[in-house]
């Protein structure tokens, strides 16, 4: 062939991080074979959906094979019914939003990725360590990143005193919070400083706040939202992955308000819907109606109690870590837990000790960028008998 590629690609690691930790435990599970490999890596939950869930996605199911009931394309921006199901979610938390700002999709990972599609070329900064799709998302768009890094110091929360060059050009600002990896969450305080830094630089802020559900602190906000002026320069991301168990079945949304408009005055709003009636046709009905049964209150209920089995996973790993006096943010807000190697090791060296002597995997901070190099993320979603063996041999070898 004679065609060009996006020679952008080219700027990206050749693998996706879970998809090189998947082939390095394959390698090692074929060289081992009959070893107990207990995966505490890719954060993917483990518990079955909750009953009201799977009830209402049944229902749907029957309805989509009766004349009467049955629907063809969903509406490219979710089912009104889903749209009031989140709009009273964001209520709960004081926030008000117009039906029009709400866009159903297939989970926050594609929506994360796709924004980069309604932006141009913008100064684009980004936590570092950081879930990589924001990272890959920009480089294949060749757009040039600037990362603030999060330390020990910082308590993996950098604020905006440290964007460096000319401080008061518009950026894209990608916030994670609670952080995928490193499970920090930004307090009230520490959001307004950012939302006040956008307004003033005329920035967007792409939130992702698919860890929302984790909070447990009262001062921690759940949405940017919540923050004065957020209206004026954020998006919002969120997902039903890890609030109601939809790492495979796929759903999430996102909020683009309609305040928000680019320099030439164009609706950021109009942009995004433009751009997924276009690229994107909606989320099957019966994956909508399950997820609008998760924000029930019996939906919410069945949820809830669900983090709070993850919830006590993430307390026996942090005990662990506590009884060797080993550093770590999160696993209190988060089902991440991000930990500082021991003995200064690498975190390809950790993961490689683990998996060998412990058969745990993880995930090593390195592969969330340079900041996370000596720091390694243990997720909470494992069953409660896998966080028990895991923190036993946590124990005999850390
Ligand atoms: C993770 O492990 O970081 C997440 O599961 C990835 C994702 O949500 O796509």
């Amino acid at each position: 062939m004679n065609i060009k590629i996006n020679s952008n690609f080219k700027n990206i690691k050749e693998t996706y991080l879970f998809s090189e930790i998947s082939q390095r435990v394959k390698r090692y599970s074929e060289a081992n074979p009959g070893k107990d490999i207990i995966r505490l890596g890719i954060g993917d939950v483990t518990l079955p959906l909750p009953s009201v869930v799977t009830s209402a996605m049944k229902i749907a199911a029957g309805e989509m094979g009766e004349q009467k009931t049955f629907r063809g394309y969903p509406p490219e921006s979710g089912y009104p019914f889903l749209k009031s199901a989140v709009q009273s979610h964001y209520q709960r938390y004081g926030v008000s939003l117009d039906i029009s700002e709400i866009f159903i999709s297939d989970g926050a990972k594609s929506d994360l990725g796709n924004l980069v599609d309604i932006l141009g070329s913008n100064k684009v900064i980004i936590p570092d360590p950081v879930y990589p799709v924001y990272v890959d998302s920009n480089l294949m768009n060749g757009n040039n990143i600037s990362l603030i890094s999060g330390s020990k110091e910082n308590g993996f929360l950098p604020m905006p005193d440290q964007i460096t060059g000319d401080a008061a050009e518009p950026a894209v600002i990608y916030i994670c919070s609670p952080n995928n990896p490193t499970g920090a969450a930004y307090n009230s305080e520490q959001l307004a400083k950012w939302v006040e830094y956008a307004l003033g630089t005329g920035s967007l802020i792409i939130y992702d706040s698919a860890y929302e559900a984790f909070i447990t602190q009262d001062d921690l906000p759940h949405s940017i939202y919540e923050i004065k002026g957020a209206y004026e320069c954020a998006v919002e991301v969120c997902s039903f992955s890890k609030f109601a168990g939809f790492t495979g079945v796929r759903c999430g949304w996102t909020i683009v308000p309609q305040k928000l408009t680019a320099d030439d005055g164009t609706s950021l709003n109009k942009m995004w819907l433009r751009r997924q009636s276009t690229k994107f046709n909606g989320v099957s009905y019966p994956v909508q109606a399950a997820a609008e049964a998760a924000l029930t209150p019996e939906g919410m209920k069945q949820c809830l109690s669900n983090i709070e089995y993850y919830r006590r996973n993430a307390a026996l790993i942090g005990e662990v870590l506590d009884s060797k006096g080993i550093f770590y943010t999160g696993g209190r807000n988060s089902p991440y837990i991000w930990l500082e190697c021991p003995d200064k090791m690498g975190s390809w060296e950790f993961f490689d000790m683990l998996l060998n002597k412990a058969q745990i995997v993880g995930t090593p901070g390195e592969g969330f960028g340079e900041a996370g190099e000596g720091y390694f993320r243990i997720t909470s979603f494992g069953t409660y008998e896998n966080t028990v063996r895991a923190c036993d041999r946590l124990r005999e070898i850390l």
